[in-house]
């Protein structure tokens, strides 16, 4: 979708031609109090109010040849003054569906200055043109949609950049995570990471090899990927924005390409969806495109922790003890508790590199959808600031995270009698458990984990993905680049974590 801002004085909307001018009208008045809405407006609200076809009630009403208005067509959109996520997500469909119904593909949309929630609102019409190119051979190409949003002044222009940024990155995350197995693989991640690098100046990638992840000592994620006929790898991304030598923001995804389960083998039913596995690895490549196209002034580092998990007479199995690159082992319990395998390691690299601080995002548990459902990411982690931090970049986005507790009470769960810990608790909290699991690789370095299962992918539609939790974690980091000097306290009592 082209998005573009075009400098109107409201006065004169009845002067505007425009296919078709959307005007976004609260309940029972003609216009946005503060506004100075031309007369011929309200004569026409007063006449549709008059016949009863504009009332309080009313979700939007189209007015075709207008009076005294050069647009072809009005559409009257009802909302509250203040467009809260809901309203704005609303307000979208609303223009989306009447230009698909009208065959038109250009809206002009009067946003009135300072409109509570006119970013939200852009970002729903970005987020409401997303369309996945899918794998049929026959399509129907349908006109590209471009809006022009009727401004009185620039206040919206830095909005505008951001939503376009984090549409960009978002849409880049959702067709990539769209991709099949059979597409996308660990070596595909790579590429995408390489372009990423060919792109952008400020982007440079290193992708590491299966001999250099053995180097290092990752028993954990080799251990993973080893039924899979695809060579394993992990491509590191590096953004810098700020001073080079600043500590950078490490956000690790997990990038499983697909999860059989392994020799833990998955049931069929729904076991399709398990291409989405790989959700947090695609957040992450969407994030850097975002953060590079947005110029943000922090470091950042992205990594993606990839493997396709499958059963094979090479495969890890149940009851194996494995080394991490931390040196503590572990005995597994099931090869589809994989995705903690991958991650530790990855965190355990990070940690080495002095970063300013680990976020991971991972379509971790099943446990997740059954105690958050796809409204809110389950939140984890060793830092109460950190956390509440996250919350915050949640709520102020929209796509919102609830922390979950990682008291040390969770951690025996994974206690083992052979070594240092499990992989898999048995009736435990799944979510937590796994938390904790995570917990005991980032220490004392600051650490966030977001268990995104239910949120980054819609159960049983086909080309689901919905892009989060990038909204989120766009927010965190431009909310980041305007602190001047975080702190980030571990607590140990509350975050299980062991010396
Ligand atoms: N990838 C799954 C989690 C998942 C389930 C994501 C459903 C999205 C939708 C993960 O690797 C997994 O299999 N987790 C197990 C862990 C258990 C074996 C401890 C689970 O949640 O059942
Ligand atoms: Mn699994
Ligand atoms: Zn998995």
């Amino acid at each position: 979708m082209i998005m573009q801002t075009q400098h109107l004085n409201m006065a004169a909307v009845d002067n505007h031609s425009a296919e078709l001018l959307v005007i976004l009208v609260p309940a029972g008045q003609t216009g946005f109090p503060s506004q100075a809405y031309p007369p011929s407006l309200e004569t026409l609200i007063e006449h549709y109010k008059k016949m009863g076809d504009w009332h309080s009630e009313s979700k939007y009403l189209l007015c075709i040849n207008p009076p005294e208005f050069k647009a072809l067509r009005i559409l009257l959109v009802n909302t509250n003054l203040d467009i809260v996520k809901a309203d704005a997500k609303r307000i979208s469909n609303v223009v989306s569906d009447v230009l698909e119904q009208l065959n038109q593909a250009k809206a002009d949309i009067v946003m009135p200055p300072s409109l509570p929630g006119g970013e939200l609102l852009i970002q729903a019409l970005f987020h409401a043109s997303y369309k996945f190119s899918d794998y049929k051979t026959k399509t129907s190409r349908r006109e590209e949609i471009s809006v022009a949003l009727l401004v009185s002044d620039d206040s919206l222009d830095e909005s505008l950049d951001y939503a376009r940024a984090l549409h960009n990155g978002m849409s880049r995350t959702r067709d990539l995570a769209n991709m099949p197995g059979n597409l996308c693989t660990p070596g595909y991640f790579a590429e995408c990471a390489l372009a990423l690098d060919e792109q952008f100046a400020t982007i440079s990638t290193d992708v590491l090899d299966e001999a250099q992840l053995t180097e290092l000592g990752m028993g954990a994620y080799l251990a993973v990927g080893r039924g899979s006929v695809h060579p394993g790898c992990m491509p590191v991304i590096r953004y810098v924005g700020a001073e080079p030598e600043e500590p950078a923001i490490w956000v690790i995804g997990k990038g499983v390409t697909f999860d059989s389960g392994g020799i833990t083998l998955k049931k069929p039913p729904g076991m399709q969806s398990m291409i989405y596995d790989m959700c947090g690895g695609a957040s992450v490549i969407g994030l850097m495109a975002a953060v590079a196209e947005l110029k943000l002034p922090v470091n950042v580092t992205g990594v993606i922790a990839t493997a396709e998990n499958m059963p094979d007479g090479d495969a890890f199995r149940p009851g194996d003890i494995l080394t991490t690159m931390s040196g503590q082992t572990v005995e597994i319990i099931s090869t589809d508790a994989e995705g903690r395998l991958v991650l530790c390691d990855a965190i355990t690299y990070a940690k080495q590199h002095q970063p300013a601080l680990i976020i991971d995002v991972a379509t971790l548990t099943g446990a997740q959808i059954v105690s958050l459902g796809s409204h809110a990411s389950g939140l984890m982690g060793n830092s109460p600031q950190l956390n509440q931090a996250l919350q915050q970049a949640g709520d102020e986005s929209g796509d919102r995270a609830w922390t979950m507790p990682v008291w040390p009470d969770y951690q025996d769960a994974l206690d083992s009698p052979f070594a240092d810990m499990r992989n898999a608790g048995s009736q435990s909290p799944g979510m937590i458990t796994a938390g904790c699991y995570l917990a005991r690789f980032a220490g004392n370095t600051p650490w966030a984990h977001l268990d995104i299962a239910g949120t980054s992918f819609q159960y049983g539609t086909g080309n689901s993905a919905t892009g989060r939790p990038l909204p989120l974690l766009l927010q965190f980091l431009r909310n980041y680049s305007n602190l001047s000097a975080p702190q980030w306290s571990i607590n140990t009592d509350a975050c299980g974590f062991l010396p």
